[in-house]
């Protein structure tokens, strides 16, 4: 079981999105547990605010310390990993999902306006990470991208566990092309070697579209693949 914590001035970012699909089938199934904490309810009275202007100047607001201070001392979480998603972290991939999966729990801080008061980084966080390099209006939607792709690795959620395996990016190749139902859609057909039944030639199938895949559209990854496969390449 993972639990997890998200401090942010909009809890209802959460609610419409943990409540569908796979995020829910994750707490129903027990394998997740999501605790939304709102800032708001950290202000000392109705009047204060959760920013204030830059000292030094400068454009832009900053979270105040205090309210998120408050917020994570709160919280039955001590010595967990705290991750503040913001465009200057460190780049999340597969790997960062993987291991944060095998915590038992996590803490997110959801950041808004122009940043958050840098003793809160100092004091508090241990991972900043970006989904990208690009700038977003606030944190939780960074917060569940990462959520997504983490919970989903935690043992219980998938019916399939195996399917996580092959995903894009678990190896230096990315996913391959997949097809159901039915053979035949106004001319356009499945692959016969799908329905040879050789599994064989079809894992070989599978394995050259993948790398051809990988090749057209991140050839970064290709060169890592070709480097730690050299000799077994099958093409
Ligand atoms: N907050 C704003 N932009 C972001 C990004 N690209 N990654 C993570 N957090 C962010």
């Amino acid at each position: 079981m993972l639990e997890i914590f998200i401090i942010t001035p909009f809890p209802d970012f959460f609610k419409p999105i943990l409540n569908q699909s796979m995020l829910k089938k994750s707490f129903e199934r027990d394998s997740v547990k999501y605790n939304i904490i709102n800032l708001f309810d950290f202000l000392p009275n109705r009047e204060s605010r959760l920013d204030d202007y830059p000292f030094g100047g400068g454009e832009g607001m900053i979270m105040k310390l205090e309210p998120i201070f408050k917020a994570y001392e709160s919280l039955d979480s001590k010595n967990s990993r705290v991750i503040f998603p913001t465009p200057d972290g460190k780049m999340f991939n597969q790997n960062i999902a993987n291991e944060l999966s095998k915590e038992k729990k996590l803490v997110f801080i959801c950041g808004h306006y122009k940043g958050i008061d840098q003793r809160v980084r100092n004091e508090i966080v241990t991972d900043e990470i970006s989904i990208g390099d690009y700038v977003l209006s606030n944190g939780e939607l960074p917060a569940l991208i990462m959520i997504d792709s983490i919970m989903r690795l935690v043992p219980g959620v998938l019916n399939d566990y195996k399917s996580a395996e092959t995903d894009s990016f678990s190896s230096d190749l990315l996913d391959g092309p997949h097809y159901t139902r039915p053979r035949e859609y106004c001319g356009l057909k499945v692959p016969d070697v799908l329905l040879s039944g050789n599994h064989k030639e079809i894992e070989n199938w599978f394995l050259k579209e993948r790398i051809n895949k990988t090749k057209k559209n991140r050839m970064d990854l290709y060169k890592k693949y070709k480097s730690k496969n050299r000799g077994e390449e099958n093409e």
